[in-house]
């Protein structure tokens, strides 16, 4: 954050999305390093910041950014049920922002570019081209973010190995 103004116009963006019992079950669902929650909320600052600096509609971005993993079901339990199915489109990472579009749609008034925000971030595994710069942004965030949390993930799971090893343990 930059500045005391940033943080004020920032939670007051997303002041609804951040208080609706809904999303705020996101809080419970593992996504990468943490939670769907934390990692939504960073890639919606980063967005922000970086739409407002580009001088882009900042407020939808936030907005869209912040819901564009909403979703509260287990990735693993998606990924199950659409293998026994034989139906490789309903995989999390193909369906799971059609399902944040629906979840905000029920919640919240969602603009046409908000909406694009959402079911694109995923390009280009969703093979749809994003229609607003906005939407580009946020995909790029994601990615970027996504990729740093991943990292992280790993790199913490080999120093435990290590470490369990170190320990004597036989973890082969
Ligand atoms: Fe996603
Ligand atoms: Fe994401």
């Amino acid at each position: 954050m930059r500045s005391k103004t940033d943080v004020c116009e920032y939670r007051s963006i997303v002041a609804d999305i951040i208080t609706n019992k809904d999303f705020l079950q996101t809080a419970n669902v593992r996504h990468h390093d943490s939670t769907v929650y934390l990692h939504s909320l960073k890639v919606s600052l980063l967005s922000y910041h970086l739409a407002k600096k580009l001088g882009w509609n900042y407020h939808e971005t936030a907005r869209a950014a912040l819901l564009h993993d909403f979703f509260t079901e287990r990735r693993r339990d998606i990924d199950k049920a659409s293998r026994e199915k034989c139906s490789f489109k309903n995989m999390h990472g193909f369906s799971h922002p059609y399902t944040a579009l629906k979840n905000s749609q029920e919640r919240f008034e969602i603009s046409a570019r908000e909406a694009d925000i959402i079911v694109k971030h995923m390009f280009p595994l969703t093979l749809r081209f994003p229609r607003y710069k906005e939407s580009w942004l946020v995909t790029l965030v994601d990615k970027y973010l996504a990729s740093k949390e991943v990292s992280v993930m790993l790199f913490r799971d080999i120093l435990l190995h290590r470490y369990i090893k170190r320990l004597g343990f036989n973890v082969n």
